[in-house]
């Protein structure tokens, strides 16, 4: 390890905690990824005194000399060099009440520190004073649980969890962005103290669940979070979705593992943290719009207006945005079908238009989804639609190359009928805004100003108008 320590950041605090005979540490996080050589600009070091007092005397020796933001309520302090950010704390000892996550703190000794912290692979500290600097403090073997990639409390995980239970997304998450393994004895006291989520904020319950979301499988924390009963608790509609029912033998497919699916086969083609919500709530309406009809088979009509409608109230509960990151969303699952449906059939140019009119901007995101959405294990169908995607992609093309309607800006607007016609803002205006846009998209006109000028006229002469 000692190697590795070789950031100058390192030399600069390890020598002031020697001139200031203060033993210090670099623990957590930033040992944690040297060890699994991830990139990490997080540095967390804790000293056994006062952490402001370090990181003040620390500033001191660097140029350019950085600010410290000292957070006196928690005794941290922390400063920014280059890129990375360096937070400095004294050791502690903390108990808390089964309440609340804020604890009593008192001062301790490094066991003591890494007694309170979440998992062994995250209680690993690293020396830096002089005379055994880089040398590995590792009381609850962090190192071979890396190794055996295990999330595991250090201590009993019923305390552990209970003294913070964030912790038990913590560890969810870890395993899912880590591909690591939790722990039998760890996973049982996930089960057991599942309902003390309760007392978490929701926002840091969606900041755990979207670094799941961004994780390379997100599926493994889903279905982590299904089988430990927490996904009922803090995702209800998600939950729902778990399970097939029958009738005269007939099943439908199971649509969480669908989901869960769909959301895998898009990461590799986003980056995109909405996109991929995107595909997690694509069928969220299923349960609610489920039927059997006799000689049909299960429907599940209009399930994607109704998963639109579903969506505020997601994402209000979940501290989501209510924004345009929203809207983008609630567009992806109303459109999640179309490129399907037209794939299947003979694709004319007027529902390439509509299609394109609508999604504008989305329309290669909409793609994206679709074909992450295609999960038969059929893999002649899966050709067949693959194929047929090939033919819609390459006719949005020649479409929007030709009437250019992705940004779609009627040629003739509301302002240019009322000078025309000499009226104020009233119902014949938008008749005739509308059958514009409408003939265009249809291809009745084509998107040219001398066009729908032309087809305004018609229009005002049949609704009785004058110029
Ligand atoms: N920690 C903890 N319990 C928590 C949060 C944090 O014990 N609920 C401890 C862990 O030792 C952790 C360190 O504080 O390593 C730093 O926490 P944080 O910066 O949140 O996480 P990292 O482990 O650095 O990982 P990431 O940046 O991926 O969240």
């Amino acid at each position: 390890m000692e190697k590795k320590l070789k950031l100058k950041i390192f030399q600069e605090i390890a020598a002031v905690a020697d001139r200031l005979q203060m033993e210090t540490y670099v623990i957590g996080g930033y040992v944690r990824d040297l060890h699994l050589k991830r990139p990490s600009k997080d540095i967390d070091v804790v000293t056994i005194g006062s952490g402001i007092d370090l990181a003040t005397e620390v500033a001191k020796n660097l140029t350019p000399r950085p600010r410290v933001n000292i957070f006196k309520n928690f005794g941290t302090a922390m400063l920014k060099y280059k890129d990375l950010e360096v937070e400095f704390v004294g050791a502690r000892k903390e108990s808390y009440q089964r309440s609340s996550r804020k604890p009593i703190v008192e001062d301790g000794t490094l066991e003591d520190d890494q007694n309170r912290r979440d998992f062994t692979i995250n209680a690993l500290a690293l020396s830096l004073n002089k005379n055994n600097f880089g040398t590995l403090v590792d009381p609850f073997g962090g190192i071979e649980d890396l190794s055996n990639r295990i999330i595991k409390t250090p201590l009993d995980p019923d305390i552990t969890f209970s003294d913070d239970p964030l912790r038990i997304m913590r560890a969810i998450r870890f395993a899912t962005q880590l591909d690591f393994e939790i722990d039998n004895e760890t996973l049982k006291a996930i089960k057991r103290n599942k309902d003390r989520i309760k007392i978490i904020s929701d926002e840091r319950i969606i900041d755990e669940i979207n670094k799941i979301m961004m994780a390379p499988k997100p599926s493994k924390g889903f279905k982590l979070l299904e089988e430990t009963g927490l996904l009922a608790i803090i995702f209800p509609e998600l939950q729902n979705m778990k399970g097939v029912q029958r009738v005269n033998g007939i099943g439908h497919k199971d649509n969480f593992y669908h989901t869960l699916e769909v959301l895998d086969r898009i990461v590799p083609n986003t980056d995109n943290l909405w996109l991929r919500w995107s595909a997690l709530l694509h069928d969220i309406a299923k349960p609610a719009t489920k039927k059997y009809i006799e000689g049909q088979g299960w429907t599940f009509h209009a399930h994607n207006f109704v998963g639109v409608k579903m969506i505020p109230k997601i994402f209000r509960r979940m501290k989501l945005p209510l924004n345009e990151k929203m809207k983008y969303v609630q567009k992806m699952v109303q459109l999640h079908m179309r490129p399907i449906v037209l794939s299947e059939e003979i694709v004319t140019d007027s529902a390439v238009r509509r299609l394109l009119f609508e999604a504008g901007d989305d329309i290669d995101d909409l793609m994206t989804l679709c074909e992450a959405d295609i999960t038969s294990k059929n893999a002649s169908k899966v050709k067949r639609y693959m194929k047929n995607f090939k033919v819609v992609r390459q006719k949005l093309k020649e479409i929007e190359e030709k009437d250019a309607v992705r940004n779609f800006q009627p040629p003739v607007d509301g302002e240019l009928i009322m000078k025309t016609f000499n009226l104020t803002p009233c119902r014949e205006v938008g008749l005739i805004k509308d059958a514009i846009k409408e003939a265009i998209l249809d291809g009745e006109i084509h998107n040219d100003y001398e066009e729908a000028f032309a087809f305004m006229m018609k229009k005002a002469k049949e609704l009785g108008l004058k110029n």
